[in-house]
């Protein structure tokens, strides 16, 4: 996907500004609830510059990072987790080994969910986890700013912060609509359990801005 390969060298500071402070406690607490034991094998899936691995390295677990552009990933490789250039619809690892899988916003751009999320449930040990984060939509009365935030306030972000992130201003906000219209409700539960997982949590974070899941397979 062409969209990432100019945001490597900024991602980590762009990334945090554009979410407004709020994903780096989004993914320290997805972590968090996978209850991993120091040791544990973890693979990150759409790992970009490895900011997941690296929280799960920092509990002395053993992380692989996996991503679909090289430029995102080469930043996971520099600062020292193992990295294997794939796309999440086709893990080039053996099934039933990891300990726990971790992803953030891959859903958004994968064609199959269902089918994605069955490969990453494949490569999991039984009681093994699954953690996610993902940008949510706020309802109710934070619903318009957040519109207003997605359709004018990144876009003109995005056009501060200049390269890539200019198309990807324009392209976040109706990506979530997106992934939230198909998936209304629970059917993200759903599709998670569908895929063979059990124990399947959703928690919403910043006013809705942020979704977090866990899941274990049986
Ligand atoms: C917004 S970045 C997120 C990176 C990192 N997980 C984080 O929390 O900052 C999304 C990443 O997903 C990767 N990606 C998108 N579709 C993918 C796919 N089908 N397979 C593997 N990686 C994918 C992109 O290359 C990009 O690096």
């Amino acid at each position: 996907m062409e969209l990432f390969a100019p945001l490597a060298p900024g991602y980590e500071r762009w990334g945090a500004l554009l979410s407004l402070g709020q994903d780096a406690r989004w993914r320290a607490e997805m972590v968090a609830r996978l209850d991993l034991a120091p040791g544990s094998l973890v693979l990150d899936v759409a790992a970009g510059t490895g900011l997941i691995a690296r929280l799960v390295e920092a509990r002395g677990c053993r992380a692989v990072a996996i991503d679909q552009s090289g430029p995102m990933l080469r930043e996971a490789y520099r600062r020292g987790t193992p990295s294997i250039l794939a796309t999440a619809e086709a893990l080039p690892v053996a099934d039933d080994q990891f300990d726990a899988v971790t992803f953030s916003y891959l859903l958004r751009y994968v064609a199959d969910p269902l089918t994605c999320m069955r490969e990453l449930v494949g490569v999991l040990r039984p009681g093994g986890r699954v953690g996610m984060v993902e940008f949510g939509r706020p309802r109710g009365l934070w619903g318009p700013p957040w519109w207003l935030y997605t359709r004018i306030g990144l876009p003109a972000a995005g056009m501060v912060a200049g390269d890539g992130w200019r198309r990807v201003g324009s392209f976040l906000g109706p990506s979530i609509d997106d992934l939230h219209d198909r998936f209304p409700g629970d059917a993200l539960g759903a599709l998670w359990r569908d895929a063979g997982l059990v124990d399947v949590h959703i928690q919403r974070r910043s006013l809705g801005g942020g979704v977090l899941m866990w899941g274990r397979k049986p």
